[in-house]
């Protein structure tokens, strides 16, 4: 089973980004093939300063080594790294339809919140179907969000296949119900692009000011907490496991619980939780030359792995006039 997916390198990594996406990715490499790349092209939707996506490029990479990815049991590289992408996004292009990219949440959420309309953004999908077929990948790890990006490539791929034979794996998004959308400080989404993260690698002081932003009720202490709804709520339970989440629900439904308190100790659970990653992540970031190598390295694998599929849809679609 070959497992894919990629991630902005647009802002600090949060915990949605972690729970829903990164930690699951790293727990696959275990028995499976796992393809995970930093989506640098994509990011050119919102990162128009060339430093910053520099640096928030390098610090993706330091941030998913540092918490477990190992470039020996995995194929990591940078989306830039694999221009031939794009090839094959333009070939995609031509059995996608405009309806289907007029359709893309994603697409209309952003030109809703005031976004210019341009290219990159309505093509966006295309190049992630690319990203995907690329590979072969028939599983796509994500959060809820990325859902019907993930069937707009499963579309393509079809659409394809009927039209030049079979070329492409039909892949099929992988996501955790209890993962699927985590909330961020404002109990909406939580997202880099809205200013309501919890990030993984913060230092203490942002990390605190960040946790006792979480947004809560006015309930009275002397009442029962809601848990549907609740950011602090859904946020705590990440670091939880059955019967302790079982514990938390109970306390939150016992009046007399106080946010305040709990915010207090929410921030000491996440900072030990991320504390041996924080140790590591401080040893790579100091060795800048080894990130690169790994990125490379994982190009190069991931350039042969895509070669079978590039040469297979050149082939069906007629461009090797010379064979
Ligand atoms: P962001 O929205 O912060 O820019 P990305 O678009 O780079 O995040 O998402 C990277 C991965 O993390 C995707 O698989 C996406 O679905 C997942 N993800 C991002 N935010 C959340 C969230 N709040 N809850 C669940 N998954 C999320
Ligand atoms: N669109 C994805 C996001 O914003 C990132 C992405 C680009 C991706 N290409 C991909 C995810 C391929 C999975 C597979 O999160």
């Amino acid at each position: 089973m070959r497992i894919l997916s990629g991630i902005q390198p647009s802002g600090h990594l949060h915990l949605g980004n972690y729970f829903a996406m990164m930690k699951r990715m790293i727990e696959y490499q275990e028995n499976h093939e796992l393809f995970c790349f930093l989506v640098n092209y994509h990011a050119l939707t919102s990162v128009t300063d060339p430093n910053l996506l520099r640096e928030k490029t390098m610090e993706a990479a330091t941030d998913f080594l540092a918490l477990g990815l190992d470039p020996q049991k995995s194929i990591f590289w940078v989306q830039s790294d694999m221009p031939e992408v794009h090839e094959l996004a333009w070939l995609l292009s031509n059995v996608t339809g405009m309806g289907l990219l007029e359709r893309c949440h994603a697409y209309k959420d952003k030109i809703a919140k005031g976004m210019a309309a341009n290219h990159g953004l309505f093509a966006y999908p295309v190049l992630m179907a690319a990203d995907i077929l690329i590979c072969g990948a028939n599983k796509v790890p994500v959060g809820k969000d990325q859902k019907q990006h993930v069937e707009v490539a499963r579309d393509v791929a079809q659409r394809f296949n009927v039209t030049y034979g079979e070329t492409f794996v039909l892949p099929e998004a992988d996501i955790e119900d209890d993962l699927a959308t985590v909330p961020g400080t404002d109990g909406q989404k939580m997202s880099k692009s809205y200013g309501n993260i919890i990030n993984i690698f913060a230092d203490e002081a942002a990390l605190k000011q960040q946790v006792m932003a979480i947004k809560t009720d006015s309930t009275p202490v002397d009442q029962p907490k809601p848990i549907e709804g609740n950011a602090l709520f859904a946020i705590y339970s990440l670091f939880l496991e059955g019967k302790e989440k079982e514990k938390l629900q109970e306390r939150f439904i016992t009046p007399g619980l106080k946010y305040g308190e709990v915010k207090k100790e929410l921030l000491g659970v996440i900072w030990e939780f991320f504390a041996p990653y924080r140790a590591e992540r401080a040893r790579i970031a100091a060795d800048k030359g080894y990130v690169v190598d790994t990125l490379r390295m994982g190009a190069r694998k991931a350039r042969g792995a895509a070669d079978e599929f590039l040469t297979k849809a050149r082939r069906n679609t007629g461009l090797n006039y010379y064979e």
